[in-house]
This record gives structure tokens, sequence and C-alpha cells, in this order.
């Protein structure tokens, strides 16, 4: 199983990484983490505009379903990006853009369950080597899943899908576990 990790309260640690399999390596190497701020500077400009799409409204449901289209026509090489709820011991399928998926994930199942079981923000390069991913559309290679708390309490998970190998890394973790946090503040002021 190819997969790294970033704890709750350290996003801004270097998520552990397996070495790649030799026949992946090439496109890894592609895509792997930028050395430059290119990520960062996109993940600032999502704040801003994701602050912008929150102000005044206190839906939560159309406040979740504006985060997941902003990150959907944002981010490059993403094929699927929404919400997972945790409603009694279970996630179910909130918000998101992309194909049809799974409208429940038992918690330890799947990378959703397993992030959410974990507490932590899941990197997974290579989908098809993490046992039991569940897999909601054909097209999706590698995926991050980041849990959203409220103080302590587990609210669920942000996941994001892509055709690209690798795609994801720890400014990625590190963006989106900011923007998820600024999400949830905003709802907690609502009495979330
Ligand atoms: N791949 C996920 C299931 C959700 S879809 O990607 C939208 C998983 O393994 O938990």
């Amino acid at each position: 199983m190819s997969v790294s990790t970033v704890k709750k309260k350290s996003a801004k640690k270097k998520a552990k990484k397996v070495a790649p399999a030799k026949k992946t390596s090439k496109k890894l190497k592609a895509t792997a983490p930028s050395k430059n701020n290119v990520k960062p500077k996109l993940y600032a400009s999502l704040v801003v505009q994701l602050l912008s799409l929150l102000k005044g409204e206190h839906d939560f449901i159309a406040n979740a379903a504006n985060f997941s289209a902003l990150l959907f026509s944002s981010l490059p090489n993403v094929n699927w990006a929404g919400f997972y709820f945790l409603k009694d011991d279970e996630l179910v399928l909130g918000p998101f853009q992309g194909n049809p998926a799974c409208a429940r994930i038992p918690m330890g199942t799947g990378v959703c369950g397993v992030a959410a079981q974990r507490l932590e923000t899941i990197i997974v390069p290579n989908v098809h080597e993490f046992p039991g991913h569940i897999a909601c559309d054909v097209a999706s290679n590698s995926e991050i899943v980041v849990p959203l708390f409220d103080g302590e309490r587990l609210l669920g998970v942000l996941d994001l899908d892509s055709p690209t190998i690798g795609r994801f890394d720890d400014q990625d973790a590190e963006g989106l576990n900011e923007l998820v946090t600024v999400f949830v503040a905003h709802e907690e002021r609502l009495g979330l």
C-alpha cells in the first residue's frame, strides 16, 4: 500500500511516503511535489474565494456545495471533489462535483473510511495499490482525503480524486486543511 498521512494538528509536517513502484516512478517524478510556490499561491487565492462565497450565507448544504464546486473548478487534474459526512457511525455522501458516487461508506472502509477512522489526512499516490479502495470513477488514479473537525469531533471528510498518479502532495494537504478549517469555522459561527 502506497499511502502517506498527515495528522490533524501537524499538516505542516512532511507526510510519510512509501517509495513508489518502479513502473510508476516516471509518472511520479513528473508530478512530484513542486519546490515552487504555485500551489500555496493557488490555495491562498482559494481561501479568499471561499470566504467570499461563504460570506452572509448560513445554509450548510449551499456552502458545502459551493465549496466543492470551487475546488472542482479551480484545481487542475481533479475529477471528483466533495464531502462525506459522519452520520450514525457511517460516512454519508454530501455535496460534490463529479461522477455519481457511493452513498454510504462504513468507517474503516476505503480511503475515506480509513481517513475518518484514523482522524488523519491521507494521500494515496496510486489508488490501485490501496487495499479496499472504493472506485467511484474508473478514471481516478490518486486521491486525497481530509477529515473535518468541530474541535475534536469528527464531522466528515473532504475527498478529492485525480486521474493523474501522484497528483496530491503535502502542499495540497496543507492547502486543503486550511480551506476546511475556514469552512468549519464559518459553520461553527453559525451554530453547526
Ligand atoms: N475512493 C473513495 C470513495 C469515494 S469516491 O472516490 C468519490 C474511497 O475509497 O473511500
